[in-house]
């Protein structure tokens, strides 16, 4: 009996050293949730970063993407991050305002960004490093800023004149900036999540919306709206985000392995993404199954005088000194 004991304690030390060997390898493992299709700038820049950061900790680090909002909406995601349930989103810099983060929201103004260029000026400048700063004290460390593009406008009527928005019901992310902008052309603009907005457009909860070709393509907007503006009248970019806690928990060498692989799929995300959008629209003309309108020097700029009142309007929302540096960094390049 007592030699069966001892043959008994010797495997079960056998086996709790193993377990402990297992446990010892076991992959530290990164929920990236995500709203968008994986076919867009967004979805394919996170399966780029799932690729590169398991390659580069030799499978120390298994990267778990979930798109389409699967596992959380707009709203639930960040919160589920700052609880620790997923340790990696890119929110639209949109969704930052009810985060306490409002000055993310300058992103959101109507033409202040003129092109890519004046967007990497401010990204890559001082003017990204303090919006990033802001976010520590969330207990959100930000890893790197990725592109979607330029914003059109559908509706289920042609959108030409500021006049042709008054009393339209439009889908807007959760930013007070958009807000703004709809209302000084007259329309009632609606918070929605992302993954409700086909369903609000189909049953007619919402008249229209702005959005990227992308996204619109992706989300078969196309298929429940009957005209689209080609505006470019403002921006939808992301910033990477993680939970600083876990961020900051990983060992040193493992840290810098993922920075590098998000350092690359950043360069990858914002390479793709002006033809992901060519390529969306492209689509969507082919669909035949919504109309495309271009509007003429005067409507732009009918558009922009619209819109010129918001700036003033959110300047103490956003904070004089952030809009500043923001139009400054933006104007710089394009000089
Ligand atoms: C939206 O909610 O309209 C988009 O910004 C979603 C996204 O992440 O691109």
């Amino acid at each position: 009996m007592r030699r069966f004991l001892a043959l008994g304690g010797a495997a079960a030390l056998l086996a709790l050293a193993s377990a402990g060997a297992a446990l010892a390898q076991a992959p530290i493992v990164i929920k990236f949730s995500h709203v968008v299709a994986p076919d867009t700038p967004k979805g394919k820049g996170a399966d780029k970063f799932k690729e590169l950061a398991e390659k580069y900790t030799n499978g120390k680090v298994k990267v778990e993407v979930y798109p389409n909002s699967q596992l959380y909406k707009d709203k639930e995601e960040v919160e589920a991050l700052q609880l620790g349930a997923v340790q990696m989103l890119a929110p639209s810099l949109a969704k930052f305002g009810p985060l306490g983060a409002r000055e993310f929201e300058v992103f959101d103004l109507p033409y202040i960004l003129p092109d890519k260029a004046a967007l990497r000026r401010v990204t890559e400048g001082e003017v990204g490093k303090g919006l990033f700063k802001k976010l520590e004290s969330k207990g959100i460390v930000g890893l790197g800023y990725w592109d979607n593009g330029f914003k059109v406008m559908s509706a289920n009527k042609p959108l030409r004149e500021p006049v042709d928005f008054r009393g339209l019901k439009m889908r807007i992310q959760s930013s007070k900036v958009l807000e703004a902008q709809f209302r000084a052309l007259g329309a009632i603009p609606q918070v929605m999540a992302f993954s409700e907005v086909y369903q609000g457009m189909q049953t007619g909860v919402v008249d229209g919306s702005e959005n990227t070709p992308s996204n619109m393509f992706t989300q078969k907007h196309h298929e429940v709206q009957k005209y689209l503006t080609l505006s470019d009248h403002g921006y939808i970019g992301y910033a990477v985000i993680t939970n600083k806690k876990f961020w900051e928990g990983l060992p040193a060498d493992i840290r810098a392995q993922l920075e590098k692989a998000m350092k690359e799929a950043t360069d990858y995300a914002n390479t793709i993404s002006e033809t992901e959008n060519k390529d969306a629209l492209a689509e969507m003309k082919k669909s035949g199954r919504i109309e495309f309108i271009t509007l003429t020097p005067q409507q732009v700029a009918d558009w922009k005088k619209a819109l010129e009142p918001v700036y003033k309007e959110m300047e103490s929302r956003i904070g004089k000194a952030t809009l500043e540096a923001f139009q400054k960094a933006a104007k710089a390049s394009t000089n």
